[in-house]
């Protein structure tokens, strides 16, 4: 199963993205934690990555496209992936297209997790992600056992350098300028299914789970 997971930044697609995987035993690939990886790491494309990042901005798509191809033809993702934060603009979701078509295969849904901007800029203050291990939590929707310190890895929680309310206010101006066009595209191919991603964190998984099936 091949799922793209479509939605403004903080619409909970990361959220989500980590509850799909696991219970459908496909890969969780976020071209932001790709790009978070690479800065923690100090490569060359974290280097590049992080100047459109702190900004707000998109990284260019030729920065973006081969990375996120490279990735899909990996032996893992053989039965299905779900991809969170990609495609992010028409070219992008071409280019995916075509990779795909070459292949004889598609996209099987696109999941809009659909939350309006006024609850955005609250979600985003709130939250606190793992550098370690990609893991996103909040102070008040989803607190780790212990204060700061990730579950699963044992590392420090960080509110990410992009989770500022300036830089999240141009997140999603670039949002909708960009990012926005593609719920109709995905509508056009007939894949699209939309949930509110404004209920609670379980009850938007059941909405979604119900669209997958068993
Ligand atoms: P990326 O990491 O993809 O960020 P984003 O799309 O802005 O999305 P977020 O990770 O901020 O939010 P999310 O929707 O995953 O929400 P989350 O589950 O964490 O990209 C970062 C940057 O990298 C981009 O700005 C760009 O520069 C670059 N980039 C990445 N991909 C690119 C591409 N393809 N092309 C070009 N550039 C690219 O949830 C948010 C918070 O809300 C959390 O604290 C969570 O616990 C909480 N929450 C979630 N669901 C709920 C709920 N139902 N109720 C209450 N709280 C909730
Ligand atoms: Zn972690």
């Amino acid at each position: 199963m091949k799922i793209i997971m479509l939605g403004a930044p903080g619409a909970g697609k990361g959220t989500q993205a980590d509850k799909i995987a696991e219970k459908y035993r496909i890969p969780h690939i976020s071209t932001g934690d790709i790009f978070r990886a690479n800065i923690k790491n100090g490569t060359e494309l974290g280097k590049k990555a992080k100047t459109y990042m702190d900004q707000g901005m998109l990284v260019p798509d030729e920065l973006t496209v081969d990375l996120l191809m490279d990735r899909i033809a990996q032996p893992d993702c053989e039965k299905g992936y779900i991809l969170d934060g990609f495609p992010r603009t028409i070219p992008q979701a071409e280019c995916l297209d075509e990779a795909l078509s070459s292949r004889g295969e598609k996209i099987d849904y696109a999941v809009n997790v659909e939350v309006p901007d006024e609850n955005i800029i609250n979600r985003m203050s709130g939250r606190r992600a793992c550098l370690s291990c990609g893991a996103t939590y909040h102070v008040a929707y989803h607190a780790p056992a212990k204060e700061g310190i990730c579950d699963k890895c044992g590392s420090d929680l960080v509110l990410r350098d992009d989770d500022k309310p300036e830089t999240v206010k141009k997140r999603l101006s670039v949002y909708h300028e960009q990012t926005q066009p593609l719920i109709d595209y995905y509508k056009k191919a007939g894949v699209l299914k939309e949930v509110d991603g404004t209920k609670p964190m379980d009850t938007v998984f059941a909405d979604i789970a119900e669209i997958l099936g068993a």
